[in-house]
């Protein structure tokens, strides 16, 4: 039934400025119940958040930075990894039906052109007894950014790679078109193996050899990336031919 699906962006709430448009979410779903599909954005995003709590630059006026509140109940939280592969692969349908290039997923969250980083997601779930009650899922994609700061040597934005000025209302809605179905079909009717052959399809250096430290150590090893386990966890075939599994925080890579 169409009515008990998702609909992304339908509820916007837009401002001038926020620090967080997934901390202004979190505020939001601790008073409310906001409408499924909920999007907040901000023209000035003055403190946004990555993963490990890092830091997000965004230039104001420039960008997409944007929060969707979902309640995927449908979803058991051992299988919550799929949420991340849905939407990963929602963004990567819009950046290459928008700009015509291929994109990846640099794992765990990074999405990429070429070497280049054009966005990036932070997932917030809240789990209630087997199931997920509600998602906050942070996207930040650089649109019509031209200049990156330091911290950013290979920042890439629509703008760079197309030379065009882009509305970011516009790609607002595109971005949430393919968000949404990629969340309506393969995610709500249960498509994990197509999600994550999908995702698989779309690793950033999948097959190529790296370099990479477990945390626990100091040497360097080189390896193959092979994968992404359902739960999440990176597959690297290290050159001596074990297969080693490793969570976000576990290991550094040299691609
Ligand atoms: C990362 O690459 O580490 C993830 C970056 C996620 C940034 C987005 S921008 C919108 C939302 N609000 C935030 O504070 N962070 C996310």
């Amino acid at each position: 039934m169409l009515s008990s699906y998702t609909c992304f962006g339908k509820n916007h709430l837009h401002f001038e400025e926020l620090e967080s448009t997934n901390a202004y979410a979190a505020e939001l779903l601790s008073k409310t119940s906001p409408m499924d599909g909920t999007a907040i954005t901000a023209d000035n995003q003055w403190g946004g958040r990555g993963q490990y709590d890092r830091k997000w630059l965004s230039e104001p006026h420039k960008n997409l930075t944007v929060s969707l509140i979902v309640y995927p109940s449908f979803l058991h939280i051992s299988d919550q990894f799929y949420l991340s592969m849905a939407v990963a692969l929602g963004i990567i349908d819009y950046v290459e039906a928008k700009l015509c290039r291929t994109a990846h997923i640099k794992w765990p969250n990074d999405i990429y052109v070429g070497d280049d980083k054009l966005g990036g997601i932070l997932i917030v779930n809240q789990l209630q007894g087997s199931t997920l009650s509600s998602s906050i899922l942070g996207i930040g994609l650089n649109i019509n950014q031209n200049h990156f700061p330091e911290e950013v040597p290979n920042g890439t934005s629509f703008q760079r790679i197309t030379g065009a000025q882009f509305d970011l209302h516009d790609e607002l809605i595109q971005l949430c078109i393919h968000l949404e179905k990629r969340y309506n079909t393969d995610l709500r009717h249960k498509s994990h193996l197509g999600l994550h052959q999908a995702y698989e399809q779309k690793l950033y250096k999948k097959g190529e050899n790296i370099q990479f430290m477990d945390s626990n150590s100091t040497n360097w090893c080189t390896g193959t990336i092979e994968g992404v386990s359902p739960e999440g966890f990176l597959l690297i075939r290290a050159r001596e031919g074990t297969l080693r599994k490793f969570s976000l925080g576990e290991v550094i890579i040299k691609y």
